[in-house]
């Protein structure tokens, strides 16, 4: 089963409560997604591989640390993951980055992708597929499954509110994916909105309605 991480971290929580808030504008509400993103980024890479390297510094030559893992490739779900590329880029700026669209059938409820664009090297990356919401788990799960038919082996689902209900669902279709959140809330309400949740994450984000 994969594991769920969250991340408790007193930044991240204060600057959630804002991006929370209704009161928060387009323009903050996507600077703090942005803030939120890199310092989600940076604790999902606190486990990466490091291999030792020779350096000359102007005193000696030392032996030294750089990242040995795979390459990453970020994710996003269009349209509102994209609110959270730039800050994961701030400190990972060689990733690639995919990207999935899905709409929902109106018929089927289930989503279809319409756009998907990987990296050629696909079966080399570590890749991270972000959405600021997992609420029922239909796009994510249905993102995961577009990377894996393609050769992708190694995937990790990063969002910043997580309904129980969709991390359940995300867990029984991918279990060897891990999930990263910041905040699980309580639960989703009949029109498929995560409770207290922060809203339309896509229309907060980009201003629409
Ligand atoms: N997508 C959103 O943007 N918000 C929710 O609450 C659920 C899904």
């Amino acid at each position: 089963m994969g594991k769920v991480y969250v991340f408790d971290h007193p930044l991240i929580q204060h600057k959630l409560t804002f991006i929370r808030d209704k009161n928060t504008g387009t323009k903050e509400f996507r600077e703090l997604v942005d803030e939120v993103a890199t310092l989600m980024a940076f604790e999902i890479t606190r486990d990466m591989p490091l291999e030792e390297v020779e350096t000359e510094t102007p005193v000696v030559t030392a032996k030294t640390k750089v990242l040995a893992g795979k390459k990453m490739a970020i994710v996003p779900i269009l349209r509102a993951g994209l609110g959270m590329v730039d800050g994961m880029l701030k400190l990972i700026p060689a990733a690639k980055v995919a990207h999935i669209g899905l709409y929902r059938d109106p018929e089927t409820l289930q989503p279809v992708e319409y756009y998907a664009k990987f990296p050629a090297d696909i079966e080399e990356r570590d890749f991270y597929v972000v959405d600021p919401m997992l609420a029922t788990g239909g796009s994510a799960i249905e993102a995961i499954n577009s990377l894996k038919k393609r050769g992708a082996t190694s995937i990790k689902f990063m969002c910043l509110i997580a309904a129980p209900e969709g991390v359940e669902a995300l867990q029984k279709a991918h279990p060897d994916v891990d999930i990263y959140i910041a905040a699980k809330d309580e639960k989703l309400n009949d029109h498929g909105y995560i409770v207290p949740g922060l809203g339309d994450a896509g229309d907060r984000l980009f201003g629409t309605k």
